[in-house]
């Protein structure tokens, strides 16, 4: 597949969203980091923002749940707009009848791993999903420095996705810039989640264009 780069609202101006969500034309999805201070250490934003931004824009809306109790807020993101919702396994209650139930309302169900979470238990669930997300920071925050040591962890799941013969993409978040996104397209990643690479920089659609470029080569 081609690799895709998902650029992260998180880094963006909160007081312009709509205009920042237009200022990344040409990315395939715009990344919308949902955190409720108790899953992780920050507070960002919920429902009623996910339906603005999906009236604004029309690049679809790739929902990061880092929240407790996804089981219940899930769907919510679906009926907000959100065509794909990722929910982390560690919140989860029952993570393949939420998959199933992401699905049946229509968006792309994703599950994602913090660094300390290892992808091997999960197996047998990767038919249940459409994207996997590993995480390549500690979530919480936008401009952590890239974390090497997952890198192991991208190839072993891109070999279980090839094992079983699976079209499921695989996301990276996290410290994603010109500089560490190659090593994560070697290592098998490809979808990419750029925060401060894209919203940092004094032209975002190039820095679009820019990291489609490298993790193409
Ligand atoms: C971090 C969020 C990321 C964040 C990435 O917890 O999940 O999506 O916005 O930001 P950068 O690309 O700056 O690391
Ligand atoms: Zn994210």
């Amino acid at each position: 597949m081609a690799a895709q780069i998902n650029p992260s609202i998180l880094s963006a101006d909160f007081a312009r969203l709509a205009d920042e969500a237009r200022a990344v034309e040409g990315a395939d999805w715009l990344h919308v980091d949902v955190m409720d201070n108790h899953f992780v250490p920050n507070l960002t934003l919920g429902v009623p923002v996910v339906e603005s931004l999906a009236r604004a824009t029309d690049t679809p809306l790739d929902c990061h749940l880092m929240i407790e109790a996804p089981d219940r807020w899930a769907p919510q993101y679906v009926e907000a707009g959100a065509g794909s919702v990722t929910f982390h396994v560690e919140a989860a209650a029952a993570p393949v009848r939420l998959a199933r139930e992401i699905r049946a309302k229509g968006a792309r169900a994703s599950m994602a791993l913090r660094p300390a979470t290892p992808i091997e238990p999960y197996e047998d669930l990767l038919p249940e999903l459409d994207m996997l997300l590993i995480m390549t920071v500690e979530p919480g925050f936008g401009g952590q420095a890239f974390l090497d040591i997952m890198l192991p962890k991208i190839r072993r799941t891109r070999e279980l996705i090839d094992k079983h013969g699976l079209e499921l993409w695989l996301q990276v978040d996290g410290g994603v810039s010109d500089t560490t996104i190659e090593r994560c397209a070697d290592a098998g990643a490809d979808v990419f989640v750029a925060g401060s690479a894209v919203y940092g920089a004094a032209d975002p659609a190039e820095a679009v264009r820019s990291l489609r470029a490298r993790a193409e080569t």
